[in-house]
C-alpha cells in the first residue's frame, strides 16, 4: 500500500493506459489504485518471472488444447479472423505473405487462421515454452501449415524490422510486465501497412481468476485499444468474440495497422 498525493498521473486505475509505468519497480504489475482525498491506496503484484512462466506453461502444455476447446476458443478465434478478413477485404495483408504468431502456445490461433485463409501463408511462431512449441509444431504441420518455430521472448523478437505482413498475439501481452515493450517489438517487425491482431484477457470476473493464477494485467477494452494506439498502430479498434459467450466475457480482440 502507498500514499502519495503528488502522483497525479495515477488518479484512478479504471484504465491501465492511464498508469505511469515508470513508478513501478520492473517486476510488478498494477492491480488497483484509488484516491481517497489526498491519500492514494494502490496494490501492485509481483509478476511471474519469465523462467517461472516458462515452467508453468511447460506444465500446462499437455492439457492446453483441451482447455481452449472447452472454453470455445478455436471457434471464437476462427469467427473473429473470418470477420477481420471480410472487413479488411482484398486489402488484407499477410494472406499469401509472412505471418508471425507471438506467444503461439499450442498454435490454436494460427490453426484458426489456416482454416479461414484462402491462400497458404508462411508462418513464424515464437514462445518461451519449449513444451508449448512442440505441440504447436505437431498441430500446425498436421494442419498443413509450414511453420518456423523459435523459443524466445516477445520483448526481444529475433526478427528483422518490417519483416511480416501480419503479426498476431493472443493472451500474451497481459503476461508481460510492461506490455508496451512487447508491443513496440511486435510493431517493429510488422511491415508498414501490415495488420496487427491482439486478443487480451479483459478485466472481468473470469479475468480475475486468470489474474489470480497467472499474475496478469487486468486490461479493459479501452486500455488495450490505447496501448495499441500508443505503440504506433493506426485505425485501432476492438472487436468482440460475438459467437461465444464465454470467450466474449473473458477476452477482447483488437486490431490495427502499422502506419505507411
Ligand atoms: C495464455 S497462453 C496463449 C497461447 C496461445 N496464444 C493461445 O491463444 O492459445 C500464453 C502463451 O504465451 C507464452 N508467453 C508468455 N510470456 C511470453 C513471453 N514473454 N515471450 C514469449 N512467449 C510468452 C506462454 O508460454 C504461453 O504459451
Amino acid at each position: 500500500m502507498t500514499s502519495s498525493p503528488g502522483l497525479t498521473q495515477r488518479r484512478t486505475m479504471t484504465d491501465l493506459a492511464d498508469v505511469s509505468y515508470s513508478r513501478y519497480p520492473d517486476e510488478t504489475i498494477p492491480v488497483f489504485a484509488r484516491w481517497f482525498g489526498s491519500w492514494q491506496v494502490s496494490v501492485e503484484r509481483r509478476a511471474l518471472s519469465v523462467p517461472e512462466l516458462t515452467r508453468r506453461y511447460d506444465q500446462a502444455a499437455p492439457g492446453w488444447n483441451h482447455t481452449l476447446d472447452r472454453l470455445g476458443f478455436p471457434d471464437a478465434y476462427e469467427a473473429m479472423l473470418r470477420r477481420v478478413l471480410h472487413e479488411e477485404g482484398s486489402d488484407t495483408p499477410g494472406l499469401d505473405g509472412r505471418v508471425l504468431d507471438c506467444g503461439v502456445g499450442t498454435g490454436v490461433l494460427s490453426r484458426a487462421l489456416a482454416r479461414v485463409s484462402p491462400t497458404p501463408f508462411e508462418l513464424d511462431a515464437i514462445d518461451i515454452s519449449p513444451r508449448m512449441l512442440e505441440r504447436a509444431g505437431h498441430g500446425l504441420r498436421a494442419a498443413g501449415v509450414d511453420v518456423a518455430l523459435r523459443q524466445g521472448d516477445v520483448c526481444a523478437l529475433p526478427y528483422g524490422d518490417n519483416a511480416f505482413d501480419l503479426v498476431m498475439t493472443a493472451h500474451v501481452l497481459e503476461h508481460v510486465v510492461d506490455p508496451r515493450v512487447a508491443l513496440t517489438e511486435m510493431v517493429r517487425v510488422l511491415k508498414p501497412g501490415g495488420l496487427f491482431i491482439a486478443s487480451t484477457t479483459r478485466r472481468s470476473v473470469l479475468g480475475m481468476m486468470i489474474h489470480l493464477k497467472w499474475h496478469t494485467h487486468r486490461l479493459t477494452a479501452h486500455a488495450a485499444e490505447r496501448l495499441l494506439h500508443d505503440s504506433g498502430l493506426r485505425n485501432v479498434r476492438c472487436l468482440s468474440f460475438d459467437d461465444s459467450p464465454v470467450c466474449r466475457r473473458l477476452s477482447v480482440p483488437c486490431i490495427g495497422r502499422k502506419a505507411l
